[in-house]
């Protein structure tokens, strides 16, 4: 029976496409209909308007191609991080922005840990807070302003897909942000990272 798949290159590419499905059906199909990855936890709240064009300017800027945000349950990693990142904390995040490459810090609950004062030094100059820091300066943050007309449409696609934006939040989307730069919009989404759970490092 072995000689004869080993030697069918058909059939054992059928036999490994259906090996491979199976298995990896029987991995995401319970988790489809399981509570705990498909609900937000209790309290949890969409972002900002402010706080989501923080989030768009650190994907933008690849901040997270340096940092994850995904403490694992692991001790050593609950140790220095705080709570592993579960599922309901994450349903409103859309794309995830989990990463696996540490050149940095994960920053899954890096929210409170800084000050503001902190967090603009380190953005304007990483070493003049961290002197052995290799981390790059984003000195443009603290110029650029918001680019407003975008807001609204953005909440919008996302309760597409399921976060839950109301009309009046769509209404009043650019209140408030008319006189924010970049950098007050990435440090109000730094400074809720991972908050909802509190217990930490
Ligand atoms: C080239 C890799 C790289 C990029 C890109 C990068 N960082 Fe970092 N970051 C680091 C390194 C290395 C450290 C650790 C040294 C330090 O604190 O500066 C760090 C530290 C941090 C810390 C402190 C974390 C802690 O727990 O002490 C924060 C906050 C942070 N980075 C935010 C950002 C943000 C926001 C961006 C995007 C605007 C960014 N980083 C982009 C490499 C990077």
């Amino acid at each position: 029976m072995n000689e004869f798949i080993e030697k069918n290159l058909g059939v054992m590419m059928v036999l490994i496409v259906f090996l491979v499905g199976f298995g990896g059906a029987v991995e995401i199909i319970p988790l489809m209909s399981q509570k705990v990855v498909t609900e937000p936890i209790e309290g949890l709240k969409p972002l900002t308007p402010l706080q989501l064009e923080g989030r768009d300017i650190y994907i933008r800027e690849g901040c997270h191609v340096c940092h994850s945000q995904m403490i694992r349950p692991l001790r050593a990693e609950v140790e220095r991080y705080g709570h592993y990142t579960v599922a309901g904390e994450l349903v409103y995040n859309h794309p995830f922005l989990w990463g696996s490459k540490r050149t940095g810090p994960d920053l899954a609950r890096v929210g409170g840990l800084y000050s503001d004062d902190w967090h603009r030094a380190h953005l304007l100059d990483p070493r003049s807070v961290v002197p052995e820091s290799n981390m790059p300066a984003f000195p443009w943050l603290f110029e650029a302003e918001l680019d407003l007309e975008t807001v609204p449409l953005k909440l919008r696609a996302l309760r597409i897909v399921g976060v839950p934006y109301t009309d009046e939040d769509i209404a009043n989307a650019t209140q408030g942000l008319e006189d924010k730069t970049e950098v007050d919009a990435l440090l109000a989404y730094l400074q809720q990272l991972g908050t909802i759970l509190k217990e930490r490092r």
